[in-house]
């Protein structure tokens, strides 16, 4: 007698189809993506129309992408999943400065400044800042040769590449330490900022009525040899959106007091795994 397929018969048919294949990271993450993938559709009980109203979704998603605009980072950024990620692949032992997402709008070849410079234009409006720390390792000692790229928006909320009156690179600007490992930079003080609206992640959050704000911050990215990367944000403490940040960047200790003329914060970083 014939019996029915049940769908835990056709997941292992399915997953029976990567058996031949000779990556085996790349079976692993198939595997379990779509072990996933097959228990969400069972668990919700995944409608046709769903099903095809997601299709369109991510059509739409894909169409909204250009070389400026990266329309399923944001998706990913306002899931949640950019900030899994940097948990998962950026893990920082208790005294190393925790990461946060890189974001859309980083551009490497950022001018390369002297400690001291500005990385706001001179006419710019806001209220002037200056950041100011030490790049040291867990133990204390100032890190040399440590590479900064900083970049954050405009008084307006918006980062050169979105807006067409900046220069290109305002806001941004790259610094390297010396011996003491210091660093100081001005810049204008952060202000929050809405995450693009006009596209299929502007619609999803208004669906679901969420918040589009992204708290203040600034952003840095910081290499030193023999340490690991660091990609962070320093985040005003008196943002209105600390608590609703879209993309869930925010963490408590990367929250600074700008409300003087110097935020001051040190940046830690652990060692490279080859060096541990
Ligand atoms: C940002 O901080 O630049 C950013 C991060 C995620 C989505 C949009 C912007
Ligand atoms: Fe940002």
């Amino acid at each position: 007698m014939t019996t029915k397929m049940t769908p835990k018969q056709h997941l292992e048919e399915v997953l029976a189809s990567y058996d031949q294949c000779a990556d085996p990271r790349l079976v692993q993450i198939m595997t379990s993506l779509t072990t996933h993938l097959f228990a969400f559709i069972e668990e919700t009980g995944l409608t046709r129309q769903e099903w095809m109203a997601g299709i369109e979704f991510l059509t739409a998603t894909g169409k909204k992408c250009d070389d400026e605009r990266q329309e399923f980072i944001l998706l990913s950024d306002v899931l949640g999943v950019s900030m899994l990620v940097e948990m998962v692949n950026q893990r920082t032992t208790d005294s190393a400065t925790e990461p946060t997402v890189l974001g859309p709008f980083y551009r490497p070849g950022g001018p390369e400044l002297a400690m001291g410079d500005s990385i706001a234009p001179e006419n710019s409006g806001g209220q002037r800042l200056t950041f100011a720390g030490t790049v040291r390792n867990a133990e204390g000692s100032p890190l040399e040769g440590a590479h900064l790229e900083v970049w954050q928006t405009s008084p307006e909320g918006f980062y050169d590449v979105q807006d067409p009156s900046l220069d290109p690179m305002s806001y941004r600007g790259n610094f390297t330490t010396g011996p003491d490992g210091r660093f100081n930079f001005g810049t204008i003080r952060p202000v929050d900022y809405q995450i693009p609206t006009d596209g299929p992640v502007g619609d999803l959050l208004r669906a679901s009525a969420r918040e589009s704000w992204r708290p203040a911050h600034t952003h840095f990215l910081v290499t030193c040899s023999g340490y690991k990367t660091l990609i962070t944000h320093l985040f005003d403490a008196s943002s209105r959106h600390l608590h609703s940040d879209a993309v869930f960047g925010v963490r408590e200790t990367l929250e600074v007091n700008m409300d003087h003329e110097v935020a001051s914060f040190d940046l830690v970083l652990d060692l490279a795994e080859e060096n541990k």
